[in-house]
């Protein structure tokens, strides 16, 4: 099984962006900590990009169609509006699990609504780093 991690805008400041809020575990810590070591362990390979940019994170989604068996994405304040980001998850057709470090739905309203969930397989938020690692073990003990 191949699963492209996706990391979305501002997420390469984690560890500084906002401590009380995303905590202080880095995008490394994560990726290399957490999600390689867990897909070492289930034989898994993971390819994790990171971007501050709406079209690159939709090129790296058209090009998972040749690879990847499945998607573990963190859009960032794009699961707010960015109905592109939705259209590419739909078009590219690779089941998808959403996830946010914060609860959303204990933040600002704008936040309550995500425009990729339903085209995403489900969503795991609110457990900090652990949602990375909840949704990448959705993706491998899902049937
Ligand atoms: C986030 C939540 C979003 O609302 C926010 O814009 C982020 C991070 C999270 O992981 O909690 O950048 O996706």
């Amino acid at each position: 099984m191949k699963i492209l991690v996706l990391h979305g805008p501002n997420l390469n400041l984690l560890g500084t962006r906002e401590p009380g809020v995303y905590g202080q575990t880095t995008l490394p810590q994560i990726n290399a900590g957490m999600l390689e070591a867990r897909a070492a362990e289930a034989d898994v390979e993971l390819r994790i990009a990171q971007s501050n940019h709406e079209g690159v994170l939709i090129d790296t989604l058209h090009d998972a169609r040749g690879w990847a068996d499945a998607v573990l994405i963190n859009p960032g304040a794009f699961t707010h509006y960015s109905y592109a980001l939705r259209d590419a998850i739909a078009a590219v057709g690779l089941p998808t699990v959403e996830v946010h470090l914060s609860n959303v739905h204990a933040r600002e309203s704008f936040r309550h609504a995500s425009v990729l969930a339903p085209v995403c397989v489900g969503q795991i938020l609110g457990f900090g780093p652990l949602s990375y690692l909840l949704g990448l073990e959705a993706l491998l003990r899902r049937q």
